[in-house]
């Protein structure tokens, strides 16, 4: 049978199996749902099992176990590693769910008219990574396997990776391979595809500022001691300057320039400034002098506050000038930034900055490092040819903002290159509420899937 005639014929069943995935909330932040999250590897252990996969296995780490799973055909045939995530981010602010986030339902959108998935996973990474076992499920079904597959799937994307790091590291063998694959970014528009070649890199720092040793009367202390909030929001603010680069000495140093060459081809991606504004009801965009937009977002770096608090902020209002003042902060690295380079300049700096008479503790989060990729290898052009194939159009190379930390610790361990053929749009909210997935873009996945594998072994 036909690849696309499979996939119609079992479109709703596909649909059905993942909303079972869904409904599990394997939220890996919140202590509370870990019996959710175990749920969630143990649902996929399954599945693997129907799909008659090898040695499939609930790896047991630290943490939340690694789901592993294989199909070795033939040790002469080219072997692809799917990675992927079954946790997922918190829900919060739950208010401004329209439905609950963990009872999926379709709806149509001005984006989806055919109808979008609406769930927390729905795109990250559930609905995505899902796509990669019903593939496995056409492909039995029209015409084989063409190549060996392992699929490793965690459970603590959302919060680091560490386990999973410490996972390949002692499996090096078992996770041998020539490419890895992973459907866990974006593309450009519902018909514009695009396979992501760089990821931005983190570093994620939590910052207390101390000022007077109790909160006090505003009143009694007011204009004579320093305040904490006071002192940390000026201190934030000196972190860009006026053409809102980042002051941290050194910060740029290993920045990769792209030459004006490079940076034209970016250009061609579309792009709408408009269509961007709009999408998230701003007047005017901001960032640093002298890059687009798109730069800013892929192959610049930034800092942002990611949360601020202190004091009272509480109901009505209470006098006081705060002891203790607290900023989570996190800067996008690129090429060829490192994280604990860059963590260590931002201590250093914080501390140099820091007004007499206060003291200052920083605390490191989990971090990761960028991602490039080239456009020329084999698995990119089976991967172009596959877009191809089900979208008509050739796919854009794109740098994406976003950080899978593990991607380059991949790299780095087993030395083998991933391929990040994304399908999800800006617009589906991964991360926020109301997060969805569009039902053609879950299916033109699977297709693009299937016959990537066909393509990269060479069987069409
Ligand atoms: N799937 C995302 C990353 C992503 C989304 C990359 C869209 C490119 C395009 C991933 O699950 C994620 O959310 N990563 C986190 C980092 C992690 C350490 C919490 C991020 O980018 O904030
Ligand atoms: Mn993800
Ligand atoms: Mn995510």
């Amino acid at each position: 049978m036909e690849i696309k005639s499979y996939i119609e014929n079992n479109k709703n069943r596909f649909l059905n199996e993942l909303f079972d995935l869904i409904k599990i909330p394997s939220i890996s932040a919140i202590d509370k749902y870990k019996d959710s999250v175990r749920e969630a590897a143990i649902f996929l252990k399954n599945q693997f099992e129907n799909l008659n996969l090898d040695n499939c296995e609930i790896c047991e780490t630290d943490g939340y176990p690694i789901v592993y799973a294989e199909k070795i055909k033939d040790k002469k045939l080219p072997t692809v590693l799917v990675y992927g995530h079954y946790d997922v981010q918190p829900v919060d602010p739950i208010e401004l769910w329209d439905t609950d986030p963990f009872k999926p339902i379709i709806k149509k959108t001005d984006i989806h008219p055919e109808g979008a998935v609406f769930a927390r996973g729905s795109c990250d990474d559930k609905g995505q990574m899902f796509m990669h076992l019903k593939a496995i499920e056409v492909l039995k079904n029209t015409g084989g396997i063409p190549c060996n597959i392992k699929f490793m799937i965690e459970g603590e994307e959302e919060i680091g990776s560490d386990n999973l790091e410490i996972f390949v590291k002692e499996n090096k063998e078992k996770l041998k391979c020539d490419i890895i694959l992973v459907s866990d970014t974006g593309m450009i528009d519902k018909n514009t595809p695009s396979i992501t070649t760089g990821l931005r890199g983190l570093a994620y720092l939590e910052v207390e500022l101390t000022g007077p040793n109790r909160d006090l009367h505003s009143g009694l202390y007011g204009g004579s001691v320093a305040n904490p909030i006071n002192s940390l929001a000026k201190m934030i603010s000196s972190l860009h300057d006026k053409n809102n680069k980042v002051t941290i000495p050194g910060f740029y140093d290993k920045v990769i320039n792209y030459s004006q060459e490079e940076r034209k081809q970016g250009d061609l991606i579309p792009f709408s400034i408009n269509e961007f504004k709009n999408s998230i009801d701003i007047d005017e965009v901001q960032g640093e002098k002298s890059y687009s937009t798109q730069e800013r977002r892929s192959i610049r770096p930034c800092l942002d506050v990611n949360g601020i608090w202190g004091g009272y902020t509480d109901q009505g209002s209470k006098t006081v000038i705060p002891s203790k003042a607290y900023a989570k902060i996190s800067m996008r690295l690129v090429s060829n930034q490192n994280s604990k380079e860059i963590s260590k300049l931002f201590i250093d700096h914080m501390k140099k900055i820091t007004p007499p008479g206060m003291k200052i503790k920083i605390n490191e989060h989990h971090g990761g490092e960028p991602y490039i990729t080239s456009t020329n290898s084999q698995a990119f052009l089976a991967a172009s040819k596959a877009y191809e194939s089900v979208f008509e159009k050739k796919p854009f190379a794109v740098k994406d903002g976003g950080s899978i930390p593990i991607i380059a610790q991949f790299e780095k361990i087993l030395d083998v290159k991933t391929i990040l053929m994304g399908f999800g749009l800006d617009s589906d909210a991964i991360h926020s509420p109301n997060e969805h997935f569009g039902i053609s873009n879950f299916y033109n996945g699977i297709e693009t899937i299937s016959n990537f594998y066909n393509f990269y072994s060479s069987k069409v």
